[in-house]
């Protein structure tokens, strides 16, 4: 299995696969924290909206609200950026049928005319090579990544950035909540008592 060499990771790393076409990210060409930082703040500077979409539970229909939301608000004609940050299961792409981005640093796919110029979507499915390996990070390579989202990708003016969380409070939706302290939460369930309990937790969070 190929090693990362700038992670030391026993897979593939996607962190270093974001510029495609490139074998090293900015970041690790050297760009510093403070550098990374003021890119994130200039790329939140310019979207109105931040949706963070999260549930206590998987498979409650986290994925479908957070794309038909982006969908829908494309079509409207608002600015819309979708990203998935669904490390461990990244379902975006393949639930609107897509395959491969044209163009990763600006979020592009071959979306439908009428929805081309609004929307950009950027998940990390789009940046492993095989789409069946199983990613396996330690929380603060997840904190990079979601960082890097920020940072590399052009984003331009959005009006919404919705944001597909996995389920519960763990590493991902703590560094969304971290790296962007205003975005807002929808959170997801089903009627069940035992999902109503979980999602008790996602609001305490
Ligand atoms: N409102 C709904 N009614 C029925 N099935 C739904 C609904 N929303 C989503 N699903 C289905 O439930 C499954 C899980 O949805 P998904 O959006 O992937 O959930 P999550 O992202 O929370 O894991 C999918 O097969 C999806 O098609
Ligand atoms: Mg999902």
């Amino acid at each position: 299995m190929e090693k990362c060499s700038h992670h030391g990771e026993s897979q593939e790393c996607a962190s270093c696969n974001l510029a495609s076409g490139h074998t090293e990210t900015r970041s690790h060409q050297g760009k510093s924290l403070e550098e990374e930082d003021r890119a994130i703040h200039r790329t939140l500077r310019n979207i109105r909206h931040k949706l963070l979409v999260m549930s206590g539970k998987g498979g409650v229909g986290k994925t479908s609200v957070a794309v038909a939301l982006a969908l829908s608000l494309a079509r409207r004609g608002f600015k819309v950026g979708l990203m998935d940050v669904d490390i461990h299961g990244p379902n975006v792409l393949r639930m609107l049928g897509l395959k491969e981005p044209f163009d990763v640093q600006h979020a592009q796919f071959d979306l439908p005319p009428d929805l081309y110029h609004n929307l950009k979507i950027i998940s990390i499915e789009a940046l492993m090579r095989n789409r069946e390996i199983a990613v396996i990070w330690r929380g603060p390579l997840k904190h990079q990544l979601i960082r890097q989202f920020l940072s590399e990708v052009q984003w331009g003016e959005l009006d919404y950035l919705v944001i597909d969380a996995p389920p519960g409070t763990g590493d991902e939706p703590m560094s969304v909540a971290q790296t962007i302290p205003d975005a807002k939460a929808i959170i997801v369930t089903t009627p069940q008592e035992i999902s109503l309990a979980d999602v008790r937790k996602s609001i305490n969070f």
